[in-house]
């Protein structure tokens, strides 16, 4: 196995006046989670990784080390935050001062640039292990760029010689040690630093969602990256989950038949603690799945007594309020019945018009048998599997 020999520093000490919260920027929170979260989150899962070092605001240190506790960190790696300086080339010497002696590779970045993926942190490092010199990553400029003297335009610069600079910028440990020690001038980003030390600094790809949230309009895309279908791969926006449920068809001629809430007249009645709707149920299973929210059994506990011969809809209800709670929608649900009986095809549409107008998105419901055998071909029970599509609501997070 390849050692852990990578240290990240993320710079969260900052005031974000630009931003102009009530908070410090990297403690702002997008969709419940502030800006720290998002990137050390990112950060963590880094290949190699040895040490994590924050950089906070002296006041915030604990909320920082909350933070950092709350997303589980692998126990290998060595975390420490630390009270920042002044600016941010400040903060980064201080979280040196804390750096691992046998630490070959360090990352700086920067805690405003949230949602820089992990696979940015991954091609730093390894262009820095395999070229040995301080490695950042870059971003196309894409506008016209001027320069100018007041308001009158002087010229138009080059831009195919232009690139715009992110973080993760990686360097040797040593090195980056080095030019620290003898900064003399205040530089905006840690490759200017060492090229004022002499250093040569190269470059690979950079990605969009390394943007800097730096004002408010900054924040409407971070907000979209979140709520979004892509571009963003610890949190994805759309989760798929299976339930099933079976139940025997009971002895009692005169119970009713209940499957996706209503009743099928002329049908024998099923089973069960609650009334026996194996299609309700392996809704509900699907959906608490699809939201990571475990199953019907843990939610309602189907042997409680104030849910005896509780109606589907009761289920349906309840599970449609948890989902929510945590931030999804039902984008749509696909139910199927197993069993020789009932006949579902002139029940098909009464069920699918109530289950989606109860989910509030496309219910499908289809059925099939079982060639004759089992207890579901020989008519003693009724088996549903039903398979959910959760959508993020806008702009919040599922857990
Ligand atoms: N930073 C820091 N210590 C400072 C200043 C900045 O750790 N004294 C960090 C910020 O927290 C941020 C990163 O450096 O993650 C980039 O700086 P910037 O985007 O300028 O953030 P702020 O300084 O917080 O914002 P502003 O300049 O608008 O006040
Ligand atoms: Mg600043």
């Amino acid at each position: 196995m390849t050692s852990r020999d990578l240290a990240v520093v993320i710079v969260a000490a900052g005031k974000g006046e630009r931003l102009g919260a009530a908070v410090p920027k990297a403690f702002f929170p997008i969709a419940a989670r502030t800006l720290l979260s998002y990137s050390v989150e990112r950060a963590l899962a880094a290949d190699r990784l040895a040490q994590l070092i924050v950089a906070a605001p002296g006041d915030l240190l604990d909320e920082a080390r909350l933070t950092v506790e709350n997303l589980g960190a692998d126990s290998r790696i060595r975390v420490n935050v630390v009270g920042g300086g002044d600016t941010r080339q400040a903060s980064i010497a201080r979280a040196l001062t804390v750096l691992d002696p046998d630490i070959d590779v360090v990352l700086v970045h920067d805690a405003a640039r949230a949602f820089a993926p992990t696979q940015v942190f991954d091609r730093v490092a390894e262009a820095v292990r395999e070229q040995r010199r301080g490695i950042i990553p870059v971003e196309l400029v894409v506008d016209t760029i001027k320069r100018v003297a007041g308001d009158v335009i002087l010229e138009t610069v080059d831009r195919t010689e232009l690139r715009a600079a992110q973080t993760p910028q990686g360097f040797i440990a040593e090195q980056l040690l080095d030019a620290y020690s003898q900064a003399e001038a205040d530089h905006t980003d840690d490759a200017s630093l060492m090229q004022a030390r002499g250093y040569e600094i190269g470059s690979v790809q950079g990605d969009t969602r390394g943007f800097k949230i730096t004002t408010p309009a900054d924040v409407d895309r971070a907000y979209a990256l979140v709520a979004g279908t892509i571009g963003n791969e610890s949190t994805p926006s759309i989760r798929i989950g299976i339930g099933t449920d079976t139940h025997r068809f009971t002895e009692d001629e005169s119970k009713p038949l209940y499957l996706g809430t209503v009743s099928w007249a002329g049908e024998r009645g099923l089973d069960g603690h609650s009334d026996g709707d194996a299609v309700s149920h392996a809704i509900v299973d699907a959906l608490l799945s699809a939201a990571g929210l475990g199953d019907i059994g843990s939610n309602f506990g189907v042997d409680r007594p104030e849910f005896a011969g509780a109606n589907g809809e009761v289920f349906l209800r309840g599970a449609l309020e948890l989902i929510g709670e945590s931030g999804w929608r039902v984008a749509n649900v696909s139910v199927q019945i197993i069993g020789n009986r009932p006949k579902v095809a002139p029940h098909r549409e009464r069920v699918e018009g109530v289950l989606s107008d109860l989910l509030r998105a496309p219910v499908s419901l289809s059925a099939t048998t079982t060639d004759g055998l089992g207890f579901l071909g020989n008519s003693e029970g009724v088996a549903a599997v039903a398979t959910a599509l959760l959508i993020r609501a806008e702009g919040r997070l599922g857990s």
